[in-house]
């Protein structure tokens, strides 16, 4: 059988990036809160010419400049913080990346869970012929209230991958656990720019979520919870993870592991929620921060409130060091302008969704950006 996974990965961020520490003291609530209780550090924020389409494409655009676009038929785009209710926000990215005509292009949305829909049916794709390639991104806004308990765990970034037959980072394993329940834990009206949250209750349901899909994935005879080496959890904030395994660990009768979760919570710690993209910007940190996972099963636990969650694993690939993109990653964290509590609250509360024709301001200092509206609808450039 066609070996079918994640052929290369990539990640883009925002332009600006606020401290928490400088957030707590804002809020008279102590660092400690955020930085341990949450586990958070930093939360990237966007400029005001960027969004989901500018940070899906800039992190797409290394893709195709490695691997080129001949076998890509697909573009799978991913996101619960869409800019229309009905095109695609991959259809601007595909113009943005100069994209053949020959590809199809579809939108996907389940709170944070829809990338790995679109991972699943991306592999779908290519067991039906394995000479295509799927493009699929994951890219979020993750928008609380100010002032509410949801604002600490905040973020911005998209990821990227390339979906073929004999990846060369992570081949997919078939068997999958999943659990879908209805559960009013968090949703974003039509009419708001920031999500709803029942943040107790978001708590308890990822956790009912993980031990329903893990169940599934048990009686479908996936992997024993031992032959699992790494875990990759879905990061609202990166302690979310450390409570995720620590529950999973006592479900399975096993001790908590403490090379389990390595690597994985690096980036999210500093992007603080990517929504969509927060699983794989975890997969792709602990890939870049770990050289000896070759061969080695890594366990992935996909969350999207509302709920639907999966639980799938996947084997790395032998040359998997010489395709990660640590330096890009790591550059693009470097590379967010600091932004303090003014002018992070300012820009905050001038977000918008109205379709008003208007101009953005020159901010973003990356490959595209979102120039304004026209005619009602949105304009994007390269920069
Ligand atoms: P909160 O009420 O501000 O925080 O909300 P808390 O009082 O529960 O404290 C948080 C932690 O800090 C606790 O740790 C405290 O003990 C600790 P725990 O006991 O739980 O391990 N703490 C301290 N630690 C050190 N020093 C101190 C200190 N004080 C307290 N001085 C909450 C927290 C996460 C609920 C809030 O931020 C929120 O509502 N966030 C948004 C919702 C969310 O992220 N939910 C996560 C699960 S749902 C999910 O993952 C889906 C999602 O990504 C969306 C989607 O799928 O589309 C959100």
């Amino acid at each position: 059988m066609t070996s079918i996974g994640i052929h290369d990965l990539s990640v883009a961020t925002a332009h600006y990036v606020v401290d928490l520490t400088e957030l707590a003291e804002a809020a008279g609530v102590p660092p400690q809160k955020y930085l341990t209780g949450l586990g958070q550090e930093a939360m990237s924020f966007p400029a005001p010419d960027e969004d989901i389409v500018t940070m899906g494409a800039a992190a797409a655009l290394p893709i195709l400049e490695r691997h080129g676009t001949e076998r890509i038929r697909t573009v799978l785009f991913a996101t619960e913080s869409g800019i229309d209710q009905s095109k695609a926000a991959g259809v601007f990215v595909h113009k943005l990346l100069g994209l053949p005509s020959g590809v199809r292009v579809v939108e996907l949305k389940q709170a944070c869970y829809s990338g790995t829909a679109a991972l699943q049916m991306a592999a779908g794709i290519v067991a039906r012929d394995p000479r295509e390639q799927v493009l699929l991104i994951m890219s979020d806004v993750a928008r609380y209230q100010l002032d509410t308990p949801g604002e600490p765990t905040q973020g911005a970034a998209a990821a990227a991958m390339l979906v073929s037959a004999d990846p060369a980072l992570l081949e997919l394993e078939p068997t999958t656990g999943i659990h879908t329940a209805d559960v009013n834990d968090f949703w974003r009206p039509n009419d708001s720019t920031t999500a709803m949250v029942d943040g107790g209750l978001s708590l308890r349901a990822y956790l009912a979520s993980l031990m329903g899909a893990w169940d599934d994935f048990h009686a479908r005879g996936g992997a024993g919870f031992h032959t699992i080496e790494r875990f990759v959890y879905h990061q609202p904030f990166t302690k979310m993870a450390q409570k995720a395994h620590a529950r999973l660990s006592q479900h399975t009768s096993h001790a908590v592991s403490p090379n389990a979760l390595k690597g994985s919570l690096d980036y999210n710690r500093l992007l603080g929620n990517s929504y969509t993209a927060s699983l794989y910007v975890g997969l792709a940190a602990m890939l870049d921060n770990s050289d000896d996972l070759a061969g080695r099963r890594v366990g992935l636990f996909s969350y999207g409130s509302g709920s639907v969650g999966e639980f799938f694993t996947g084997i790395v690939q032998p040359d998997y060091a010489q395709h990660r993109r640590r330096e890009a990653t790591l550059a693009a964290l470097e590379a967010r302008r600091p932004l303090d509590i003014e002018g992070y609250r300012a820009l905050h509360s001038a977000h918008t969704e109205s379709s008003q024709d208007r101009e953005t301001p020159r901010v973003t200092s990356g490959p595209f950006r979102f120039s304004g509206i026209q005619g009602q609808a949105r304009q994007y450039e390269a920069n």
